[in-house]
């Protein structure tokens, strides 16, 4: 029988459980709040720790949190905590305290949490983590750490709160949707709005002007003063109908097709100095091939995009935009020497009404897989930088070393 060849066995085992009864009692007062001091036994024995300031009155607070609270010590062993943060991992209480905190994160998380847990202060610091559930499944969470007062330890526990990141996402998802589904909307509208403008006004101001000419011709030279009328009213339907010609092909994405991306904004830059008589100072990489559409699209947006920013609100002089082509990555970089604002700050636009500009050049950016950085300070001018990823099979090269740079000043007008 094993316990007449081993007596010591039995004698342990009755200690193991009492020493197991005693832990168990032990957590189960520090839970309830009876007790603030542990023991754990660690490699150089076993080590007190205090729960400074535990007071039930914390202890109430904190387990009422709608937010994960923990301590840990200095090498991540759960010292404390509160049931919420236990129902996030779906595990029971005691079998988090105690335990390490690195098994509720993936090896990548743990990595990057690592060196914050180094540098911890008692100033915090925040990263969001994917939590580990005890059943395999997984939570966007932020975890805020911060250094607790080191009171005699050697190294200073740490605090963490945890909160709950599920609802955030899903609501950043739901907007990210809906701005997705208002720039289509917009596109749809805008070609609905360039169709009308073709068929209707542009047609029906061509009528015009050859009606004025026609009147100019049959008026007879002794009504020179209402022909010259005739005359100047037929310059300016040209002048209007010119215009509506700029809006709707500005309107339209069909635009690229015909042109192509670098003519499109080149066309786009001599356009805006004439009308504004802000320079447009435009650097663009020679394309062989052509982007894919979406990318296309969403730089000719965004440029657009950009410069009405700039007539609107900048008060700039000078533009210049660079179009650029590295390692299968399209970058788009617009500086204008305005007033600059502050990009953090999400400015509310004329009449209080925050616009739609910035936003949709994000979510243009997104949708093909980019990004959009903007930068910009006071009296600093603004810059729109935007990089979007393009497909392997997209070969854009550099025809020449220097790409051709194609200034744009302002015409004189007449
Ligand atoms: N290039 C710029 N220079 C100065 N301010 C700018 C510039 N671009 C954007 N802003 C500021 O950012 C705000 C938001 O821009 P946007 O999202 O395009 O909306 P909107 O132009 O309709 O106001 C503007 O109201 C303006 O205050
Ligand atoms: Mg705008």
């Amino acid at each position: 029988m094993k316990t007449a060849r081993h007596p010591r066995s039995s004698r342990e085992l009755t200690e193991l459980r009492t020493r197991l009864g005693d832990a168990e009692e032990a957590l189960r007062a520090i839970r309830t709040g009876e007790v603030d001091t542990v023991v754990v036994a660690g490699k150089a024995g076993p080590q007190v720790y205090t729960l400074e300031g535990a007071e039930h009155a914390y202890r109430l607070l904190i387990e009422s949190m709608n937010e994960g609270a923990l301590t840990l010590t200095a090498d991540k062993t759960i010292l404390y905590a509160n049931q919420c943060f236990a129902r996030m991992v779906k595990s029971p209480l005691e079998q988090v305290t105690g335990s390490s905190f690195r098994r509720f994160l993936s090896v990548e998380d743990r990595t990057r949490l690592r060196p914050l847990l180094r540098r911890a202060s008692q100033s915090g610091a925040k990263i969001q983590v994917q939590l580990k559930a005890d059943d395999g499944s997984q939570m966007s969470a932020q975890i805020s750490i911060r250094l607790l007062a080191r009171n005699g330890f050697k190294r200073a526990p740490i605090g963490m709160v945890v909160t709950d990141l599920t609802e955030a996402r899903r609501t950043e998802e739901l907007l990210r949707a809906l701005t997705h589904r208002v720039v289509q909307v917009q596109e749809t509208e805008r070609g609905r709005v360039a169709l009308e403008l073709h068929d209707n006004i542009t047609q029906l101001l061509c009528a015009m002007l050859f009606r004025s000419q026609a009147l100019a011709n049959n008026l007879s030279a002794r009504a020179g003063p209402a022909t010259s009328e005739a005359l100047k009213l037929g310059a300016m339907l040209g002048h209007a109908a010119a215009e509506v010609e700029r809006i709707t092909r500005n309107l339209r994405p069909g635009v690229l097709d015909q042109l192509g991306l670098a003519a499109v904004l080149q066309t786009t830059s001599t356009e805006f100095t004439d009308r504004t008589g802000v320079s447009v100072k435009l650097a663009c990489v020679e394309l062989t091939a052509r982007l894919p559409a979406d990318t296309e699209l969403a730089l000719y947006r965004i440029l657009q995009e950009a410069l009405k920013n700039v007539e609107q609100h900048a008060h700039a002089r000078h533009v210049t935009v660079h179009l650029t082509k590295q390692d299968d990555i399209v970058q788009m970089v617009i500086n204008d020497d305005g007033v600059g604002f502050d990009p953090n700050h999400h400015p509310a636009g004329r009449k209080g009404k925050r616009g739609l500009g910035l936003l949709s050049m994000r979510e243009r950016a997104t949708y093909v897989g980019g990004a959009l950085k903007v930068k910009s300070s006071r009296r600093a001018g603004t810059e729109i930088g935007v990089r979007i990823p393009l497909p392997p099979s997209i070969t854009a090269v550099v025809a020449h070393r220097h790409a051709p740079r194609h200034s744009v000043k302002r015409k004189s007008k007449p």
